[in-house]
């Protein structure tokens, strides 16, 4: 199976949101998915098969509160469930990480997860290493609480600086 990851354009928009419908209780206007992409067309990926089919997507940002420490958002990530295990979110999520640093100096970068979700759980702090850094009540729409997680990506430049450049496949 070969899988290509690359950045996000216009054009995929509604095929990341049909993914988001399938995979995820949060969903999204396309104005919101057009809104990150026209303003941070660096930061959102997508993996595709090899009919170039969209089996997954990151969806991130710059939080614009705080210029003097600049970080990343992670809005929404899903891969379709014939794709999983195969190691894409972890990519997907590198690569979005990485172009916070290199295109906007991101320090860190932060996301929501659901308290119940063992999956996402495990690939941020096992495979990604973000830690946990509060509990928000209630956080989503159904009331389940969310944990925020945080990634300090000081250590990005000397990293993304030895690979010399961002393409995955
Ligand atoms: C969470 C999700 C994005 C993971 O995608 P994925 O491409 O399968 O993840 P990866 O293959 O990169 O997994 C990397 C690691 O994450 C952990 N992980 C991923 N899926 C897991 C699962 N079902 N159970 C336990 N750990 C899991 C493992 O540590 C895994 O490493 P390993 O395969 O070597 O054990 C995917 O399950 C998904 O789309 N879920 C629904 C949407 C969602 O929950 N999005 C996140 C919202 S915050």
């Amino acid at each position: 199976m070969s899988i290509t990851i690359r950045c996000a354009t216009t054009e995929d928009l509604l095929n990341m949101q049909h993914c988001n419908l399938q995979c995820l209780p949060e969903n999204y206007q396309m104005k919101y998915y057009l809104y990150h992409a026209l303003s941070w067309p660096q930061l959102s990926y997508v993996a595709e098969d090899e009919k170039r089919r969209i089996v997954g997507y990151v969806l991130a940002k710059m939080e614009e509160d705080c210029e003097d420490n600049p970080h990343g958002h992670i809005t929404s990530l899903a891969v379709k469930r014939s794709h999983r295990r195969l190691g894409i979110a972890q990519k997907l999520m590198n690569q979005a990480s990485r172009a916070m640093v290199e295109c906007f100096g991101a320090k860190y970068v932060s996301l929501h997860v659901r308290r119940s979700n063992r999956a996402a759980l495990n690939l941020y702090t096992n495979s990604l290493h973000f830690e946990v850094s509060e509990v928000e009540p209630k956080y989503y729409a159904d009331g389940e609480d969310a944990y925020a997680m945080k990634k300090d990506l000081n250590g990005k430049k000397t990293e993304s600086a030895k690979s010399g450049n961002l393409a995955a496949s």
